[in-house]
């Protein structure tokens, strides 16, 4: 394995996966379009990893324009990470969701059959479980019928790259099912970006603390859980990125035509957690309020990593410290303007 292609490259998930793939040796292609990304990010990663990536600014749903990519270039995988992915906006605007999350998979695997490029990695997640009925969930726990057009479009594509591989000789596939993404790279100049009113919790936190928002709203209090307040998952980013790494070498190496697996760190953290943790981190109380549940939440849900850490030889290493600490960098330094978007 040479040359990975990673859709989305430049996207929160994408740029940390292009930092670790350059890392490990690789050489990257990188397609974006900026819809929810940022040019500069292209900078910072060749910053971090002092060197340059070939980029292309495209949208891959056009297939005549991503043609170009494999034309110029002698692809052996790749990470499919481009889709859009809000929650409450996929059900405003659901034709392009569909069209775009589905359209750009299609394209991706039209491409990979003409070009003869027999390794894919797609970017899942954990949503496909909705809320499980026991707890940690595993591989084999039933996928459920999503909430959300954004969930939907999830558990279409993985159907949709089970069907083609099934007919394929050649193709192999890894499906990855993210739980939490958080945090952000250490040196703290890429992170997630956030235009508008944050959905996540993160950096809705983070946007509290440099005085962006007034408050935290923590979103029920009531949940069946020690605390009261919904439960996560959540995963560092840089671990997160690396698990690519390692599932580049497991599909090279394996026999299996397709493989499933949670990417999580297997321990929950409640809401009230991850703000006590924010707190002790500043020293500081961070402002919240208690308010209603989140229409559409589920009260708990966190991963077994078996699969994960024995096919993958992976483990996340970060914990929730490292997860808020780098978090904290990342916002600092784009609200001081020492990373300029
Ligand atoms: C979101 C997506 C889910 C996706 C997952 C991982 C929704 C409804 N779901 O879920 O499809 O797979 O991210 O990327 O967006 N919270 C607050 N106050 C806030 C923001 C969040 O209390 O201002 C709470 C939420 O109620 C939840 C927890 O924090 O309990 C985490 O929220 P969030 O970061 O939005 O992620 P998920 O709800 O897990």
């Amino acid at each position: 394995m040479k040359t990975v292609l990673v859709t989305g490259g430049l996207g929160y998930i994408g740029s940390h996966t292009v930092v670790e793939l350059i890392e490990s040796g690789l050489e990257v292609v990188i397609v974006d379009n900026l819809s929810n990304s940022r040019l500069r990010i292209l900078d910072q990663i060749t910053q971090i990893s002092e060197k340059k990536v070939k980029f292309y600014n495209l949208n891959i749903v056009i297939k005549k324009d991503f043609d170009l990519v494999f034309k110029e270039n002698e692809i052996d995988a790749v990470i499919h990470f481009a889709a859009y992915k809000s929650v409450g906006e996929s059900m405003q605007k659901v034709l392009e969701y569909y069209e775009n999350n589905i359209g750009s998979l299609i394209s991706v695997l039209s491409k990979m059959e003409e070009y003869k490029v027999n390794n894919l990695i797609f970017s899942s997640s954990c949503t496909v479980y909705g809320q499980p009925e026991t707890l940690p969930v595993n591989e084999d726990s039933p996928v459920q019928e999503a909430e959300s057009v954004y969930g939907t479009t999830k558990i279409m594509c993985e159907k949709i790259i089970k069907d083609f591989i099934n007919q394929k000789h050649t193709q192999k596939a890894m499906l990855l099912r993210y739980f939490n993404p958080v945090g952000a790279h250490e040196s703290g100049l890429i992170g997630e970006i956030t235009t508008g009113v944050p959905n996540y919790l993160f950096p809705f936190i983070t946007q509290t603390v440099f005085g962006q928002r007034e408050e935290l709203k923590i979103f029920g209090s009531d949940y069946n859980t020690p605390d009261g307040t919904a439960v996560r998952d959540y995963i560092h980013v840089v671990d997160l990125a690396k698990a690519h790494v390692s599932s580049l070498k497991r599909i090279e190496e394996s026999n299996s035509k397709i493989e499933t697996i949670n990417v999580g760190t297997g321990k929950g953290y409640s809401v009230m957690e991850v703000v006590k943790m924010f707190e002790k981190v500043l020293d500081k109380p961070i402002n919240y309020k208690l308010v209603d549940r989140r229409e559409g939440d589920i009260e708990k849900i966190y991963a077994v990593c078996d699969k994960a850490n024995e096919l993958l030889k992976w483990k996340a290493e970060h914990n929730l410290e490292d997860m808020v600490r780098s978090a904290l960098k990342w916002e600092n330094n784009l609200s001081n303007g020492d990373v300029k978007l």
